[in-house]
C-alpha cells in the first residue's frame, strides 16, 4: 500500500517519505491482536505532525514511522463485538498510521460516522469534536446560558469548541488573528469575534456582561494572564494546547482574589481504554451532528503526496478550519 514516513527529523518539508509499504495486520498497539482495518479514504492533519518531523511531540516513535492520527473511510473487517462491520463508513482515531491507504484503528476509538458528514469531515471529527466536548463539559463544565471564550477559534479545535458550545446552548467570544479567520469563526457559529492583536479581553467581558464563564486555551503564551482576567466569578480557563509556543505561568493569588479555576484537559491522555467515557463522548457528538450543530470544516484539501505542503501550511499559521489528506 502507499504511505508516508516521516523518515528524519529535519521539519515539516523534508522529513516525509513516500513508501510502499505491506498492509497492517488488524492489530493496534492499544489493543493488541485486535483492531478495526480500515480502507483510508479521508485522513486528517494537525499541529501534533508539524511537531512530529521535529521530534517535539510527546508521541514520537522511532524512525521511521507512518504518522497520521485519525482516519475516515469504510471497514474491512471489525472486531466481534465492536458492534461495526465490513463495509460500515468510520471515524476513525488510530494515533499513528493514518497516512496510508489501510490504517488500524483501536474499537473503542472508531465510530460509525453519520450520513450527514463526507469523509473529508469525518477525518476531522474526533480529535477536535471529542476535546472539544471533554474540554467544555468534563473539564470546563459549561453549563446552557453560560459563555465561553475560544481561542485559536478558526482551528481544528477551535471551530469544534465553538460549534460544541452551539450545540450545549452556551453563547460563544472567538479569539482570532485575521480577517480571513474572522470569516471562519463566524462560519462555524461565533456569536462574537474578537481579535487578539486588540483589546479583546476588555471587549470580551464588555459583551459577556462582565466576564465569560469559560475559557478554551489552545493557544497559551503571554494572553493567559488576559484570559484570567476576562473571567467572571467561579469561572474556569481550560488548558489545552499551546500553539503560541510558550507554556503560561500562573499566580495564583489571581485564582483566589477573583474565585477561578485553572484547569488541564488532555483528552488523549484521559479517554485511553476507558470505553464508557468513549461511549458517552462519541454518542454527545453524534447527536450534535444529528442536530445539526457539528459540522467541521474542511480548509484545504491535499493529495497525500502533498502532506509537506499541508504541515507547512499548520507550522506557517495558515491553516483554517481541518487541514485534510484525500487518499481516495
Ligand atoms: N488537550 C488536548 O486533548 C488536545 C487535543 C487536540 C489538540 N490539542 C492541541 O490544541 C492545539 C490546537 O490544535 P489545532 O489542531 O486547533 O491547531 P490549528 O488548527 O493549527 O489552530 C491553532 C490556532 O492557534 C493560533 N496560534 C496562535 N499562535 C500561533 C502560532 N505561533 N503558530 C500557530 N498557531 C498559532 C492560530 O490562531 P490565530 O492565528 O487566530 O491566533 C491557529 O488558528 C495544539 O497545540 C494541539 O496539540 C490538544
Amino acid at each position: 500500500m502507499r504511505a508516508l514516513q516521516i523518515a528524519d527529523l529535519s521539519g515539516p518539508e523534508s522529513a516525509l517519505k513516500e513508501v510502499d509499504l505491506p498492509e497492517p495486520e488488524a492489530s493496534h498497539p492499544l489493543t493488541p491482536g485486535s483492531g478495526v482495518l480500515i480502507d483510508v479514504h479521508a485522513a486528517g492533519v494537525s499541529f501534533p505532525e508539524v511537531l512530529q518531523t521535529r521530534g517535539q511531540y510527546q508521541i514520537q516513535p522511532d524512525l521511521p514511522f507512518v504518522p497520521g492520527s485519525e482516519v475516515a473511510g469504510t471497514v474491512r473487517s471489525a472486531p466481534e463485538g465492536s458492534g461495526l462491520a465490513e463495509g460500515d463508513r468510520v471515524a476513525s482515531c488510530c494515533m499513528l498510521g493514518a497516512w496510508a491507504e489501510v490504517a488500524v484503528g483501536p474499537d473503542f476509538l472508531t465510530f460509525k460516522l453519520s450520513d450527514e458528514l463526507d469523509y473529508a469531515q469525518g477525518s476531522g471529527l474526533i480529535l477536535n469534536y471529542h476535546t472539544a466536548y471533554f474540554s467544555l463539559v468534563m473539564r470546563g463544565r459549561l453549563k446552557e446560558g453560560e459563555t465561553a471564550l475560544v481561542h485559536g477559534a478558526a482551528g481544528g479545535v477551535g471551530t469544534a469548541t465553538l460549534q460544541v458550545a452551539k450545540g450545549l446552548g452556551a453563547r460563544t467570544i472567538a479569539v482570532v488573528s485575521s480577517d480571513e479567520k474572522e470569516r471562519i469563526a463566524r462560519e462555524a457559529g461565533a456569536d462574537e469575534v474578537v481579535r487578539s492583536d486588540g483589546a479583546w479581553k476588555d471587549e470580551a467581558k464588555e459583551l459577556s456582561g462582565g466576564g465569560v464563564d469559560v475559557v478554551i486555551d489552545p493557544v497559551g503564551g503571554d494572553r493567559f494572564t488576559d484570559s484570567l482576567r476576562s473571567l467572571a466569578e467561579n469561572g474556569r480557563a481550560v488548558v489545552v494546547g499551546f500553539t503560541g509556543g510558550s507554556i503560561p505561568e500562573v499566580r495564583v493569588n489571581r485564582l483566589l482574589l477573583n474565585n477561578l479555576e485553572v484547569v488541564g484537559a488532555g483528552w488523549g491522555a484521559f479517554v485511553m481504554g476507558k470505553r464508557d467515557v468513549n461511549r458517552e463522548i462519541g454518542e454527545a457528538v453524534n447527536r450534535l451532528v444529528d442536530e445539526g450543530f457539528v459540522r467541521p470544516i474542511v480548509g484545504a484539501r491535499f493529495k497525500l503526496e502533498q502532506a509537506s505542503e499541508a504541515l507547512k501550511l499548520i507550522d506557517e499559521r495558515g491553516a483554517t478550519g481541518k487541514v485534510v489528506l484525500e487518499l481516495r
